[in-house]
């Protein structure tokens, strides 16, 4: 199972054996994970360097048209080439607020050009510069680290942007307009999940909590699930 009471559980590739992609991500979708959260990072955005389209090309094709790829995109310059990541297989692109210059234009481009669209928010960045796009976007992404790396501590305070969001997705669509996913990414583990859930939270992404040394991520994941049943 991929949703647990309406949550949706992405596991991030970060933290997986990235010599060894296909595998660790055909691990995740066989304890029934269908969503796969793909950190793509330019090393001048965020000081680390991932991989880009080849990479996501080669493993669209290893894992076939059931997962679904959902590219955070911690990059410069989104409006060059995000097309190229809608055309490796990516079916939904998040890009970062505090790196694009006209961002309702792009998100009209990404959804023009074949994907959905989301927004992130870096821990500082106030959650009035999602209100402003809501109607635009299918996700909005609240950091609860600063993005770069895997396994850092959560940040407790995007509660109040988690909460405030919550409340305008809700009045967009009790006027008829689009729902929203929140998602929340960085060190969201099996003991502050359920918390998460409670601000309305719909889809956690999981990197070192699913993706480690100390078990397998089916049983990683059904610790999770306990915790949100
Ligand atoms: C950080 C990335 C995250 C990260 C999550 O820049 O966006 O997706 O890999 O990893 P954990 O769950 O270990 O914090
Ligand atoms: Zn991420």
């Amino acid at each position: 199972m991929s949703m647990r009471d309406d949550m949706i559980i992405a596991p991030s590739v970060l933290t997986a054996n990235l010599a060894d992609l296909s595998t660790d991500c055909k691990e995740a979708m066989e304890a029934g994970l269908d969503w796969l959260h793909l950190d793509v990072m330019d090393g001048n955005f965020v000081p680390n360097l991932t991989f880009g389209p080849p990479v996501i090309r080669s493993l669209r094709k290893a894992l076939g048209p059931d997962a679904v790829f959902d590219a955070h995109l911690m990059i410069e310059n989104a409006e060059a080439c995000f097309q190229d990541y809608i055309d490796a297989g990516c079916n939904h692109l998040s890009v970062h607020v505090e790196a694009v210059k006209h961002l309702h234009r792009l998100l009209g481009a990404i959804r023009e050009g074949g994907a959905t669209a989301g927004i992130v928010l870096n821990p500082a960045t106030p959650v009035e510069a999602a209100l402003e796009v809501l109607s635009e976007v299918d996700l909005v992404l609240i950091m609860s680290v600063n993005p770069g790396f895997g396994g850092q501590s959560f940040i407790p305070n995007v509660e109040h942007k988690i909460r405030r969001l919550t409340e305008a997705i809700n009045e967009q669509v009790a006027a008829g307009g689009r729902p929203v996913q929140i998602q929340v990414d960085g060190g969201v583990k099996a003991h502050n999940i359920a918390m998460l859930r409670d601000w309305g939270v719909t889809n956690c992404v999981v990197g070192s909590g699913l993706f480690n040394d100390r078990a397998s991520v089916a049983d990683n994941l059904t610790e999770i699930h306990q915790a949100l049943n």
